[in-house]
């Protein structure tokens, strides 16, 4: 956890205001009578970060809520306390959205991990928010049904997190994000107040949805404690393709030509660095060819007509240049070793310590934007190794700069955050986004205003007065 101290020291975020007043012995004292709470050493560490690593673990205490009534008490204990709570799921966000550095009372959904109902006829499952993603996946599986909100974390991350940061993934495209599938949500509110919002409707035309407020608010505003997911027929025999092209300039033609004869349920791409790193560790490289860059796309082909059209377009694509080799999945097994290698990036980087970009931009200003995104990073980086990935597809480009293992890790996280002021203006000339998915939480608060103007974030501070009025949830993310 070298780069802890380095963030502290380059103050990528700032650490005022933060309403603490309690102590850990205190926290023993009060806590147990509302639900059970840890204050050990190795559980402050674990449940005081997440995935970013970038922040120090330095919570009060993690209190495990079991019902909705002791999350009530809680925030009417930390409202007459000042003090600050954190909310966490599964933690694998890379933000720092669920990071308690200040001395937060943690509180963890995961006892509140139940499935409570499931509905044939609405085609929905009713659940508390610790329930693991993968495990409402299984779920509806099992029933015949299909919940379509996917992405590597699936086997860590928890629905109340996943609504919480409106989380995104690998099948956007055809489905959509978390938001799309949240038909019911249970919050309970910074004022301690219980709102049972939408309640499974399909329609309902009264007014402001406050349900799609909490949605994506990082912990913010609210609470989730229950939730209504909306399910959809599973993908008959999802194939996947992977393409090898050269020049980026022709990766969104490649989009262009599959996306008008296909239903695609994944468009993704990874560069060749992406792929060696990811062969390192053992995943069969399925090209002799290399090439610069790599698409991987995903359709259902029940019959043999999709995949005929696509290897159509394919044969399009190779006379016409664009592409210069590709592989298909021809079974189950197949396409989930397809899919490794565009999902095992994050991991198989992770040694490097990787300074993290999430942006979007609207899907046709990709390769412009691209192509500049390219002149700015080879400019400002020419030493590191930059590897770019992502749902290209939905406009959303990953890009994660491998530290030096010899660089100080301060000096890389202060050169990182300087290009990533100037990726964010170049974002705002193309009326792209400083975090496409990963949400703000600490890493991207400073380059809010690239994204948001300052008459939204006033906005947008307005309401969390509304719902928060003494600042004890999650404060100091999104914005100060
Ligand atoms: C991914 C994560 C990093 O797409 O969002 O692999
Ligand atoms: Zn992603």
């Amino acid at each position: 956890m070298a780069l802890i101290v380095l963030v502290l020291a380059v103050g990528i975020f700032s650490l005022s205001r933060y309403p603490l007043t309690m102590h850990t012995p205190q926290l023993e004292q009060h806590i147990p009578a509302i639900c059970p709470v840890r204050t050990d050493p190795d559980s402050l560490s674990v449940y005081g970060r997440d995935w970013s690593t970038l922040y120090p673990a330095r919570p009060s205490g993690i209190a495990f809520p079991e019902t909705i009534e002791q999350v009530i008490a809680l925030v009417h204990w930390a409202n007459q306390q000042q003090m600050a709570l954190v909310p966490s799921g599964g933690r694998t966000g890379l933000s720092g959205g669920a990071t308690a550095s200040q001395g937060e009372l943690v509180v963890s959904f995961e006892r509140m991990n139940q499935i409570l109902n499931f509905d044939p006829v609405a085609a929905s499952i009713t659940c508390q928010p610790g329930v693991i993603t993968q495990t409402l996946q299984d779920y509806a599986a099992e029933r015949g049904w299909y919940y379509p909100v996917d992405f590597a974390a699936r086997g860590s991350s928890q629905i109340g997190g996943n609504i919480a940061t409106n989380a995104g993934g690998i099948n956007v495209i055809r489905y959509g994000l978390t938001r799309n599938w949240i038909s019911g949500l249970k919050v309970v509110t910074g004022r301690g107040e219980l709102l049972d919002l939408n309640k499974g409707l399909i329609k309902n035309a009264t007014g402001y949805d406050l349900r799609h407020l909490f949605i994506g608010s990082e912990g913010t505003l609210g609470f989730i404690v229950e939730a209504t997911v909306q399910l959809t027929r599973p993908p008959q025999q999802p194939r996947v393709l992977v393409l090898a092209v050269p020049e980026l300039a022709d990766v969104m033609a490649v989009f262009t030509a599959f996306r008008q004869h296909l239903e695609l349920s994944a468009f993704e791409l990874f560069t060749a660095n992406c792929m060696r790193h990811v062969v390192a560790r053992g995943v069969p490289q399925p090209f002799a060819v290399s090439s610069d860059y790599y698409l991987l796309i995903e359709f259902e082909s029940a019959s043999d007509e999709p995949m005929d059209t696509a290897l159509q377009l394919f044969e399009q694509l190779l006379e016409q240049g664009k592409v210069i080799d590709g592989v298909a999945s021809e079974s189950e097994a197949q396409a989930q070793a397809l899919w490794q290698l565009r999902e095992d990036i994050t991991e198989a980087t992770a040694v490097y310590q990787p300074y993290k970009n999430d942006i979007a931009v609207p899907v046709g200003q990709i390769v412009p934007f691209l192509q500049a995104a390219n002149d700015l990073l080879s400019r400002e980086y020419p030493d590191y190794e930059v590897l770019w990935f992502g749902h290209i597809g939905d406009g959303n480009l990953h890009i994660g700069v491998l530290k030096p293992a010899e660089l100080d890790s301060s000096e890389f996280a202060q050169r990182c955050a300087a290009v990533t002021e100037q990726l964010a203006q170049l974002l705002a000339q193309f009326n792209g986004s400083i975090s496409a998915e990963h949400g703000v939480g600490l890493t991207k608060k400073a380059y809010l205003s690239y994204t948001r103007s300052a008459t939204e974030i006033n906005y947008l501070r307005t309401l969390k007065q509304v719902f928060d009025p003494n600042g004890i949830l999650n404060p100091g993310k999104i914005f100060d």
